[in-house]
């Protein structure tokens, strides 16, 4: 199958070491056991880049390769093989997936390939690189990066960090502890799948202001609330780089904080998974 691999231009948010207001990472001091490679498998870019898991920054450049559709597993093997291939290294791979993850096996495919229900997926990724790889769903990987290095650091008690894209996926933490595969954003809203009501690409589809779409998502996050009473709220995906224009918007007990990793959640938060896993 013909890809095509790019470097993602500079993000604001990437804390790699190539960020103007960071100091340079000096890559000679870090070894090997503390570096990862995180994939994070959306619905429109596929995205990678070696990981300093200590400090959560990127050592390389982000690499990202177009989606293929349909999304099958064979289709996006073969780009996690290539992302893998071309950042080279031998490293543990840790890989984001946009469905319920159960120990590897996809459970659930709301907005990829329904192919992919009942895969293992670690295993598939595992053979089509021949390193070993982790899967875990990819709000639960933002999740725990943001709880490690970014909005939710050091917060003790429930935090629930929201993130807002294609759908809404969710990550449920208790003192920095993941409660994996919660699929918050499946709630039933006024009759309605709540994704389908709150997602940001509900928002561009029908061309809300950010003022309209904040409404829905205040009525959205306000259930949440009622059902976990959470100590905080990070809310991320693309929209959060918007942030300033509907966080202060929304009307919650609950306070609200960007997330702060933005585009690089999935990844650092995948790479943790996977060198946690081959030190356990
Ligand atoms: C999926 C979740 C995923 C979220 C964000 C939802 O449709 O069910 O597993 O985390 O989208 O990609």
């Amino acid at each position: 199958m013909e890809t095509s691999a790019e470097l993602a231009p500079p993000d604001p948010s990437d804390t790699a070491a190539s960020s103007p207001d960071a100091p340079p990472l000096d890559t000679s001091q870090i070894s090997d056991s503390d570096t990862a490679l995180g994939i994070d498998i959306g619905g429109s870019g596929i995205k990678g880049a070696l990981v300093h898991t200590t400090t959560g920054k990127l050592i390389t450049q982000r690499l990202r390769i177009d989606t293929p559709h349909p999304s099958t597993p064979d289709a996006v093997a073969e780009v996690v093989r290539e992302i893998a291939e071309k950042l080279g290294g031998q490293s543990p791979i840790g890989a984001t997936f946009p469905a319920v993850i159960q120990h590897g096996v996809a459970r659930s495919a709301a907005n990829v390939d329904k192919s992919w229900i009942g895969t293992d997926v670690d295993a598939v990724f595992t053979k089509a690189t021949s390193r070993s790889v982790i899967v875990l769903n990819d709000a639960d990987a933002a999740g725990v990066a943001e709880a490690r290095f970014g909005a939710a650091q050091g917060v003790p008690g429930v935090v629930i960090l929201l993130t807002f894209g294609t759908g809404i996926g969710s990550a449920l933490m208790m003192n920095g502890q993941l409660v994996p595969n919660t699929e918050l954003g499946h709630l039933e809203l006024d009759g309605h799948d709540a994704e389908t009501r709150a997602a940001a690409s509900v928002k561009d589809e029908h061309k809300m202001s950010y003022a309209k779409w904040a409404k829905r998502v205040e009525r959205y996050m306000s259930h949440v609330e009622r059902l976990f009473t959470p100590d905080l709220f990070v809310v991320g995906g693309g929209v959060s780089k918007d942030a300033d224009k509907w966080v202060p918007l929304l009307k919650l007990n609950t306070p609200v904080k960007p997330a702060v990793l933005l585009n690089n959640a999935g990844i650092v938060g995948a790479a943790m998974a996977a060198l946690e896993r081959q030190q356990s």
